[in-house]
């Protein structure tokens, strides 16, 4: 008698805890017994008895609920906070204290601005701002355009037909888009196949240095040159290395004809402006006479953080227009209010003109951030404000996939997606430090407006000539984390022409 009544506890213990794991059960004494700790229970239970890798990131989601601002874990030299907090978050970007990163040494680039050394990234970064204003933007605008296009065109040959993986086509876009205006590769220098095996050899390098960065021992440079990935590794490394001295050696030499006036050919010609300020001939060109590794590194960290990051913006903004038909019609209807002659060229003044376009590509930021982690290492104590000061060396690890889901901060629904959120009267009422996906202060996203104009021009070509549609239904998209956030599922779309 006492072991069946010892079974049935145990049987209807194990069945309470299978249907918060599942979550399609809601026992509201449980709740109520558990308080707080309601939100955060599932996910430690699914993370201890279910885990499946793509929702790892996802069970982070309620960790506010009992650590309201922060995580901080202190123990003797041992100092990591995670930060989802709009108040510390600003504190945190804004101060030169934690203007490094942490890991530099993973990353093997000395010179670029994401992994160098403070000292270094603050002269850099400021020659670098320049290589990106708004000027040398807008002569992009041409090139963002025409890539764009040519992807819709190919896309004709998926009408009708099966659903598809939208991101392969825009992978590819994104690519040869950065690779375009960063290394000035679509010139006589590049051949289409070197672009697509440099792309490739990156998103490789990027793949590995994830499984890096989270694999406890290879973060140290003595154990991982003894693995397989190592190899791989530096096989990739050094084809993008050795192509992008290549593409450095042909900028070299238009700058050297330049300046004597001469064609290819030798014969005298006038010095024309630029049209396209190419962010390789802005650094080859540079007063500062930056070495060629320098610039090497440099454009590797930009083709590094550009592409995977839009590419997976434009496929999970389609994904959510797929979803939601009528908020891809209301963004349809103001694109075409706009574009409604093919004549009409794209500029920075009308792509600026698309707002509703713009709220909707922030909703999917701030749900599908393309970088939903980052992280900073202080160069100094710093006192934040907590009970104790940050030591020298402590990590920061900044969750704006945290904060952008925080219930307190969007509200109950803060996992739906809703661009109404991004209204300006909306946005009005909201600290800016509760949307943080390219960051803040002087290390922010240095591509944030180069990214935004890439994006929207991309989308408004898609849209104006398709309508998408899919069967991936909303409470289905999860953030499955690699070096970049992306959606778990595949991008799976159909598409039918607009008349
Ligand atoms: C949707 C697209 C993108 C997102 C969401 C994104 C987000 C971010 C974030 C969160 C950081 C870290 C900021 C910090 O630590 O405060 C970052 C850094 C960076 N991003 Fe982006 N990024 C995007 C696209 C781009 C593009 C298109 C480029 C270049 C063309 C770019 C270049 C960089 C560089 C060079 C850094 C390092 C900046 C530094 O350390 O000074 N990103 N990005």
């Amino acid at each position: 008698m006492v072991f069946a009544w010892i079974l049935a506890i145990v049987a209807s213990i194990l069945y309470f805890i299978k249907k918060l794991v599942d979550g399609n059960v809601n026992p509201k004494i449980f709740y109520k017994l558990l308080g707080r700790y309601r939100h955060i229970l599932p996910p430690i239970l699914k993370f201890c008895f279910k885990d499946k890798s793509e929702d790892k990131l996802n069970r982070f989601k309620y960790v506010h609920k009992i650590f309201p601002r922060y995580l901080r874990m202190k123990f003797l030299n041992f100092d990591v906070i995670t930060v989802y907090d709009p108040e510390l978050c600003k504190k945190i970007f804004n101060s030169q204290l934690a203007c490094q990163r942490p890991f530099r040494n993973c990353l093997q680039l000395e010179y670029g601005l994401l992994a160098s050394t403070y000292h270094y990234w603050k002269t850099s970064r400021k020659h670098l701002n320049v290589a990106f204003n708004l000027n040398v933007l807008k002569g992009f605008i041409p090139i963002f355009d025409s890539y764009a296009v040519n992807v819709v065109n190919d896309m004709k040959s998926h009408l009708g037909g099966k659903e598809f993986d939208l991101l392969h086509p825009l992978a590819k876009l994104a690519g040869t888009t950065v690779a375009a205006t960063t290394l000035n590769a679509h010139g006589v220098e590049a051949s289409p196949s070197e672009v697509t095996k440099l792309i490739d050899s990156i998103n490789l390098s990027l793949d590995l240095l994830f499984k890096r960065i989270i694999t406890p021992f290879w973060t140290f440079d003595s154990i991982y040159k003894f693995t397989k990935n190592y190899k791989i590794e530096n096989e990739a490394r050094k084809f993008t290395v050795d192509y992008g001295l290549e593409l450095i050696a042909a900028a070299r030499k238009r700058k050297i004809l330049e300046d004597k006036k001469i064609d290819e050919n030798g014969n005298d010609c006038e010095k024309k402006p630029a049209k396209v300020n190419y962010i390789i001939d802005q650094l080859v060109n540079h007063e500062e006479k930056f070495t060629d590794q320098e610039i090497q590194e440099h454009l590797m960290v930009i083709l590094i953080t550009a592409s995977e990051t839009t590419a997976n913006l434009v496929a999970t903004t389609i994904i959510y227009l797929a979803i939601y038909q009528d908020i891809q019609q209301k963004v349809y209807e103001e694109i075409f209010q706009v574009f409604n002659d093919e004549n009409i060229e794209v500029d920075y003044d009308n792509i600026g003109s698309l707002k509703y376009l713009e709220m909707v590509v922030k909703e999917t930021l701030r749900l599908f951030s393309p970088i939903p982690i980052s992280a900073r290492e202080t160069i100094d104590e710093f006192d934040i404000g907590l009970d104790k000061p940050l030591a020298k060396g402590a990590k920061i690890v900044l969750l704006n996939y945290v904060l952008h889901q925080r219930t307190d901060l969007w509200g109950e629904d803060a996992d739906k997606f809703d661009p109404e959120r991004f209204s300006p009267e909306n946005m009005a009422k909201r600290d800016p430090y509760c949307f943080l996906p390219f960051g803040a202060g002087p290390r922010m996203c240095i591509g944030n407006r180069y990214a935004m104009l890439t994006v929207k021009i991309e989308i408004m070509r898609l849209i104006k000539a398709y309508r998408f549609s899919t069967s991936i239904k909303e409470e289905e998209m999860k953030m499955k984390l690699s070096f970049t956030g992306k959606m778990s599922k595949k991008h799976m779309v159909t598409i039918e022409e607009r008349k």
